[in-house]
């Protein structure tokens, strides 16, 4: 079992003023995987994310951060740039492979900046915002994720 943290990037979820449906998402469809320790709704702003990136790597030593939204177009989504701003290498593969065949869903998979990489022995991957981009993208990408969480230890 690994220990995942959810990093749920949202102006209004920030305010109370959404319900984090996303970040729901995530908790359930990683259940089997590994345990949720921690669990954030930060502004869309790139020093809150990065702080809290930091904090679930450096002093949580959590395995697996997976962030949702803010990986579009709009003047407030930074996610790509904050995760980019903490991590030592990027994991190219995952967000390829997101985008690729989330292409054969929707266009809009083109609009997603997502990045994933390491800090540390964290692995960090960035989600889209909506659930159903989450729930799309997660399946995409769980069947190699064990492997390479297990090949960071
Ligand atoms: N990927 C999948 N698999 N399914 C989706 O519905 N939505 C796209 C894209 N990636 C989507 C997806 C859309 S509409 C946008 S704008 C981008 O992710 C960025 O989303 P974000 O700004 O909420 O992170």
């Amino acid at each position: 079992m690994f220990s995942i943290g959810i990093i749920t990037a949202s102006d209004k979820g920030s305010r109370g003023e959404r319900e984090d449906l996303s970040g729901k998402v995530i908790a359930e469809m990683l259940a089997e995987f590994g345990e949720v320790k921690h669990y954030v709704v930060v502004p869309d702003e790139r020093e809150a994310l990065c702080e809290a990136m930091i904090n679930m790597a450096d002093n949580l030593k959590i395995d697996l951060i997976l962030t949702t939204g803010g990986t579009g177009l709009g003047p407030r989504d930074v996610t790509p740039e904050a995760t980019l701003d903490v991590i030592d290498r990027q994991v190219p593969g995952i967000p390829e492979v997101m985008r690729a065949k989330s292409l054969e869903k929707t266009s809009r998979a083109m609009l997603s900046r997502a990045v994933a990489g390491l800090r540390g022995r964290t692995l960090i991957i960035n989600l889209p915002g909506s659930p159903k981009g989450v729930r799309e993208c997660l399946e995409f990408i769980l069947p190699a994720l064990g492997h390479g969480l297990e090949i960071m230890k």
